[in-house]
């Protein structure tokens, strides 16, 4: 199969589909890969390393495209990429096809089969498309939240690992999921004060197994909540209700009643944020001041580490890339559950009950598709 990884051309996207190391292994398995030039360089991998792996550097996204059968992007088609789309063609990214009618319909239009990495689902539910953002976001979360914390962004000039003889900072994380856990393990790392707060009493267990005393783990209660808010510096958002808009469980009013200076981390903002004051900001301006705290409420944080992002993602991408590959469609989605429940738009039939409930638009149902 020939593979094609354009350059991403979305504003503020510099990550990038596949890694020298993972054009590695499609080349052992015997297939042909097409890098657009300079597809790399926004993740600081330069076109010379794709060339030693048995790549082929492209001149043109035109070039790539057009050879192509599968192609592996980040982020969904854009306009000036929507010529390119054909029969024929397979096309693997984050698509998020329900929040977008234009793409759906266009990519339906052209017979396009379109697998989204989000909706990539294993037998407990889980997302592993998704999870190593979450990772990156949670982890970038306190180098944000302490740079928010610094005195020339109208925070509290507090330094989070404290000094000797000076307290540490304290931070609290709403959230012990995927985001929470890892914001707490940095957290704890710096040497702050944590405590973590969660409704599921089995991933504060977990907290609570894997960094002991150094954390304090609480259930997620109005108590408890106000309780931990109003004392922190910094407080980090990570709820996620699936399928949901994030709860709203920092009123105006208790923000009001938080120090001034404190931070707001609101990494859930992608789902609507968790506080009333919170609403999405962007990394050109990625913080406002209200109620005397200083908020960021960016909706896609691991763009501002696209380097470390496109090693997680990739990781995370490469097996099912190479499964759609190997066996062809649709042998791969026969043969792997949770791949099939990518499929979104099978040349041109759209597969996914979500995309299709959207827009009123028909469902095929899978089965046929695979059995096809
Ligand atoms: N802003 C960004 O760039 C960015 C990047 C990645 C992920 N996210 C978002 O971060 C959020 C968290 O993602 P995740 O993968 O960690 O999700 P997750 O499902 O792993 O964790 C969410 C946690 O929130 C808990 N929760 C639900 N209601 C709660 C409540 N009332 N009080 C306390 N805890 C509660 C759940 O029990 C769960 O443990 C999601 O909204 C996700 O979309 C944002």
């Amino acid at each position: 199969m020939i593979i094609g990884v354009p350059k991403e051309i979305k504003e503020e996207e510099k990550r990038v589909a596949i890694t020298p190391a993972g054009v590695s292994a499609f080349v052992s398995h015997g297939h042909r890969v097409l890098v657009e030039k300079g597809a790399g360089l926004g993740s600081g991998i330069l076109d010379r390393s794709y060339d030693g792996t048995g790549a082929t550097v492209a001149d043109s996204a035109t070039e790539v495209w057009r050879q192509a059968d599968l192609i592996m992007k980040v982020k969904e088609p854009q306009p000036s990429e929507f010529p390119f789309l054909r029969s024929g063609l397979t096309f693997f990214s984050y698509l998020h096809l329900a929040a977008s009618e234009e793409v759906t319909r266009i990519l339906c239009s052209k017979k396009v089969t379109a697998v989204a990495y989000e909706t990539i689902q294993l037998e407990d539910g889980s997302l592993p498309l998704l999870t190593p953002m979450s990772e990156v976001a949670g982890r970038l979360a306190l180098q944000v939240g302490a740079w928010c914390l610094q005195a020339e962004n109208g925070g509290r000039g507090i330094l989070l690992g404290g000094a000797s003889g000076v307290r540490p900072g304290k931070v609290v994380i709403l959230g012990a999921g995927i985001a929470g856990a890892n914001a707490c393990q940095v957290a704890a790392g710096m040497g702050a004060y944590v405590s973590i707060l969660d409704v599921n009493p089995s991933k504060l267990r977990y907290i609570h197994d894997i960094l002991g005393g150094h954390v304090t783990t609480l259930m997620s209660n109005r108590a408890n909540l106000e309780e931990e808010v109003v004392d922190a510096d910094l407080v980090i958002g990570a709820v996620l209700i699936p399928g949901a808009k994030a709860p709203r469980l920092l009123s105006r009013t208790l923000v009001k009643l938080m120090k001034p200076g404190a931070a707001l981390v609101d990494i859930s903002i992608d789902q609507g944020g968790c506080a009333e004051t919170s609403r999405p900001t962007t990394h050109h301006y990625p913080i406002y001041v209200e109620e005397e705290v200083v908020h960021y409420c960016v909706t896609n944080m691991p763009a501002i580490v696209p380097n470390t992002s496109t090693y997680a993602l990739t990781n995370a991408t490469l097996s099912y890339g190479l499964e759609i590959a190997d066996k062809g469609l649709p042998k791969a989605f026969k043969e792997n559950g949770a791949l099939a429940r990518g499929l979104n738009i099978y040349d041109g039939k759209i597969t996914h009950a979500g995309v299709a409930t959207a827009f009123g638009l028909a469902l095929t149902p899978l089965k046929e598709v695979i059995s096809g």
